[in-house]
């Protein structure tokens, strides 16, 4: 349902808004779909709760923002402003942990710094070779609930094989990572001011620990080039970035991906019927759930025009990509999920100088990943009722908690060759 929300309060964006984003989205598009003044209601992080930010939710504009130089980041220049954006005097749960100084969170010539070295190992040629490894491991993964009347899908296998593909091409220790993947969980969720900050800083440590390591023993892989060509806090605060954002987008994206299919069991049904579909139906995936909902943060250093809307020097941007991904300005009849045409023209990789670094080896990832299950699991459903879902309390990363799905009888692996592969 569209909530009716009177044209002047900005909008607040809570447990609602987590569940059903694009009815808020719808909202706003009533209003002419302009530039909107929203609060979010949940901190995390180094953002405080109940922060005072705009939202912009039309394609034109959302590429405007990404584009446009005056809308900055700058993580040290930022936390002023969120301290001055937060209603209620709110603290930022964790405002001196290094893990946020990070290519995300700041612009050229810092960014320039931290992303160049990394640029030439995430091209899609770059990552193309890592198709076996990561079938072998989401058939390692699904052979481990092989015989299961249902499973989770989030817990039992989009989050292992997700974070198991990042650990292996970042050179991180499989066997960690459960214990970084709660801190990362903690990090990015709501808790607590003191567990967030005991958190962040054992990640920290932990980090500094392998950053260390690899100085004294490198080998091939991005861990590696991470510590010898940056200075040790820099290391970790990169390092931090491509683990926090390089597994949970991928597993929300396979468990949201499989919940639309779902909802279309013709399509779903063409899909398993014929693998050569994955490619177009992950792209599909891509737009119209759009695992990263809202950017990360921006801050406008003059006023500046939007869509018609004055945006105030020193305001913080959040862009909608997940209701840009929906513009019928842009895309017709964008709710409709397809798997005929490909619409890569999304943003759900973000664009700009921060277009998302890892968006070769997620598309790639995804494909795998369907490719296993389709191949594997031909009676796959999901369980769960909807009224059960329960959805992460995060205006960014867009994930269910929890998925139970029944596989049904498994099909044996390993397979033949898939998605995109010569057969
Ligand atoms: C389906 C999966 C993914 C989605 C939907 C996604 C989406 C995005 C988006 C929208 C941005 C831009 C945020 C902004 O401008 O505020 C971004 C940036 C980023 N992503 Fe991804 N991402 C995914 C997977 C990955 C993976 C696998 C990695 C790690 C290899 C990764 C690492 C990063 C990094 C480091 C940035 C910051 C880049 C910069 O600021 O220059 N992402 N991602």
């Amino acid at each position: 349902m569209t909530p009716e929300i009177p044209e002047k309060s900005p909008i607040r964006l809570d447990v609602d808004f987590y569940r059903d984003p694009h009815a808020v989205y719808r909202a706003i598009k009533q209003r002419g779909n302009k530039p909107t003044e929203v609060v979010l209601e949940t901190g995390m992080a180094y953002l405080p709760p109940n922060l005072r930010a705009w939202v912009v939710t039309s394609y034109e504009d959302v590429e405007f923002v990404l584009r446009d130089p005056r809308f900055r980041k700058s993580i040290d220049k930022a936390m002023p402003l969120f301290a001055a954006s937060a209603q209620g005097g709110g603290q930022a749960q964790d405002r001196s942990s290094l893990l946020y100084d990070n290519m995300a969170n700041n612009d050229p010539p810092i960014h320039t710094d931290l992303r160049k070295p990394l640029n030439s190992s995430f091209t899609a040629r770059a990552v193309a070779p890592k198709r076996q490894a990561m079938r072998e491991l989401a058939e390692s993964v699904l052979d481990a609930v092989a015989g299961h009347e249902s499973f989770d899908l989030v817990q039992d296998f989009a989050f292992p094989y997700s974070i198991g593909v990042i650990c292996d091409t970042l050179g991180v220790p499989r066997e960690d990572r459960e214990t970084f993947h709660q801190w990362v969980q903690t990090i990015t969720s709501d808790a607590e001011p003191e567990v967030l900050r005991s958190d962040a800083q054992r990640m920290v440590g932990y980090l500094r620990g392998l950053v260390a390591q690899r100085r004294e023993t490198g080998t091939d892989d991005i861990l590696t080039q991470l510590a010898v060509s940056l200075g040790e806090s820099q290391a970790v605060a990169q390092a931090y970035a491509l683990l926090a954002a390089g597994y949970e987008t991928s597993a929300n994206l396979i468990v949201t991906g499989l919940l639309v299919l779902e909802s279309e069991p013709d399509l779903k049904a063409r899909v398993w019927a014929d693998r050569s579909l994955v490619p177009t139906a992950v792209e599909e995936m891509l737009r119209h759930q759009s695992p990263f909902n809202l950017s990360l943060y921006r801050y406008a250093t003059e006023a500046v025009e939007v869509g018609g809307v004055l945006i105030p020097a020193g305001s913080i941007v959040f862009l909608a990509f997940a209701a840009a991904n929906r513009d019928d300005a842009r895309f017709e009849d964008p709710d409709r999920f397809t798997v005929d045409t490909p619409r890569r023209e999304h943003l759900a990789f973000g664009g700009g100088i921060h277009n998302c670094i890892g968006k070769h080896l997620a598309r790639l990832e995804a494909e795998v990943a369907f490719d296993v299950l389709v191949r594997r699991c031909p009676e796959l459903s999901v369980r769960t009722p909807p009224q059960h879902m329960e959805w992460k309390a995060s205006p960014t990363f867009r994930g269910l908690r929890s998925l139970v799905v029944a596989p049904g009888p498994l099909r044996s692996g390993p397979g033949t060759a898939g998605a995109g592969e010569a057969a």
